[in-house]
């Protein structure tokens, strides 16, 4: 039963990081078709920060990365699909 308990409660750990994964594999795809790779990357900064630096500013506070990628504030590109701003601030934050 110990052996029962510890496998269900392995699972529930496993199943929300896989979930998590997929929608940085997903977030990784948007960002590349919305083009913010014209002014990011991962690991240098460019026009804009590096992705490695927001993850450090937004850790935890993927409400507020979301905040900002809807917001297009100071005429940054506006990300609108609630499905890719889920999924690219799950990337950005897995940096
Ligand atoms: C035309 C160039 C350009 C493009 C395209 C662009 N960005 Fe940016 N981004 C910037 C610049 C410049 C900044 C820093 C100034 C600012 O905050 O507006 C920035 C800032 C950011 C920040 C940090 C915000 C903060 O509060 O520190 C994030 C995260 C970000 N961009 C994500 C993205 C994502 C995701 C995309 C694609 C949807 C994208 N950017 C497309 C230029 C760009």
């Amino acid at each position: 039963m110990k052996h029962l308990a510890i496998i269900l409660a392995v699972s529930g750990l496993a199943l929300p990081l896989g979930a998590q994964a997929q929608d940085a594999k997903a977030g990784e795809a948007a960002v590349k078709k919305a083009g913010c790779l014209k002014c990011h990357s991962v690991s240098a900064d460019k026009d804009g920060p590096s992705f490695k630096k927001s993850a450090a500013k937004y850790k935890d506070q993927a409400d507020k990365l979301q905040a900002f990628l809807k917001s297009g504030a100071d005429k940054h590109p506006v990300v609108k699909s609630d499905a890719d701003l889920k999924s690219i601030s799950a990337y950005i934050l897995s940096r």
